[in-house]
């Protein structure tokens, strides 16, 4: 039985809106992360799917200890790290490293490759002491598929590609176990997309890591994700193992995000049926009652106004929050 890594329940994380010139009062709350739970499994990819804004982020943040949740807590080796403070902060910090979206403006352009990739160390020496530094950043870029001649270069010296690959090696410095990837290709050309996934890939082999692996769209994570898990305005609607999502999906959500995919088989695009969402995602600082994507689905009925939809075992398959839940196929 594989072993969780990193055990979330219950995560909450509702931002203030303030309003008001001399006197700030808070009028409400943007509920960007609303009650988010999963098990990540040691060694395996949970994609995270979801449109712009339903807080794919605000959950990285989060987990990373970049913002404090506002309630829930997430489990990394017996202890709940949002209870973490001094030295014990600092430990979990070199267990759980991020990489951004960006390689343009994630790294710093007036400093050396070798003292980005290097940083981390300055904080963790007991990683690598001093005299033993450069030779760990020459190793990290040569893991990363760099020419580890090029320490002394600067970002901008290096393409959008190399840069993010720049980025996983500063993740991958104080050898950590789990690595959250923030849409990690999504500003890359699709040519390049596939070499950073592949190094990815490799990399979660030969070092045994465990990936929350964000993007936007299905088709992304598709390969390299053991599960998925779909998110809309702050919640999780459905969450299963690669074949359960992309083959059997039962919310009505997920069903529409798969029905948009590109389909590069021209015989299979006109087989498919598209499904095409109404209106736009609702203001996360006053979601829909009962179930949140009621605004949007062509399923939704009277319940679905009153009662949220618990996420759990529907229709004999997967976890999914719907009251109507029913897999099927959408892309034949
Ligand atoms: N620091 C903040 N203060 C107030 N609201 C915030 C803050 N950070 C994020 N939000 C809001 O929380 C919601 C979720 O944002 P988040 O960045 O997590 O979404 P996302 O899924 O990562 O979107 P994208 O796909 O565009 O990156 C949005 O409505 C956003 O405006
Ligand atoms: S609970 Fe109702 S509104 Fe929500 S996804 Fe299911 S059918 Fe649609
Ligand atoms: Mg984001």
């Amino acid at each position: 039985m594989p072993e969780p890594i990193l055990a979330v329940n219950g995560l909450v994380k509702h931002f203030p809106v303030r309003s008001g010139i001399l006197f700030k009062r808070t009028i409400g709350h943007v509920k960007a992360v609303d009650g988010v739970s999963f098990d990540l499994m040691k060694g395996e990819t949970l994609g995270v799917v979801g449109e712009s804004g339903c807080g794919k982020s605000t959950l990285a943040q989060v987990l990373m200890r970049l913002e404090e949740p506002t309630a829930g807590a997430a489990v990394f080796e017996d202890r709940d790290i949002f209870t973490l403070r001094g030295a014990e902060l600092r430990r979990l910090r070199r267990n759980i490293q991020i990489v951004l979206q960006d390689p343009y403006t994630s790294l710093n352009p007036r400093m050396t490759v070798g003292d980005i990739i290097g940083e981390p160390f300055e904080i963790h020496p007991e990683v690598a002491p001093k005299g033993s530094r450069a030779t760990k950043v020459r190793e990290l870029l040569d893991v990363v598929g760099l020419n580890p001649e090029h320490i002394n270069r600067y970002p901008h010296q290096f393409s959008g590609g190399q840069r993010q690959r720049i980025g996983i090696a500063r993740a991958l410095a104080l050898k950590p176990k789990v690595i959250i990837c923030d849409e990690p290709v999504s500003a890359l050309d699709v040519s390049i997309q596939a070499q950073v996934m592949n190094l990815l890939d490799e990399l979660q082999k030969e070092f045994g890591l465990s990936y929350v692996f964000i993007a936007h769209d299905l088709s992304v994570v598709r390969h390299l994700s053991t599960r998925v898990a779909v998110m809309y305005l702050g919640k999780i609607v459905e969450i299963g193992t690669e074949d359960q999502i992309y083959n059997r999906p039962a919310h009505p959500y997920t069903q529409a995000l798969l029905s948009a995919v590109p389909v590069a088989d021209p015989s299979v695009r006109g087989q498919r049926q598209v499904i095409r969402l109404e209106g736009d995602v609702p203001s996360p600082i006053d979601p829909p009652s009962g179930c949140r994507f009621r605004t949007r689905c062509w399923k939704a009925q009277d319940i679905c106004a009153t009662e949220e939809p618990g996420l759990f075992m529907r229709d004999g398959g997967h976890l999914s929050a719907c009251h109507f839940a029913e897999q099927r196929s959408v892309v034949p």
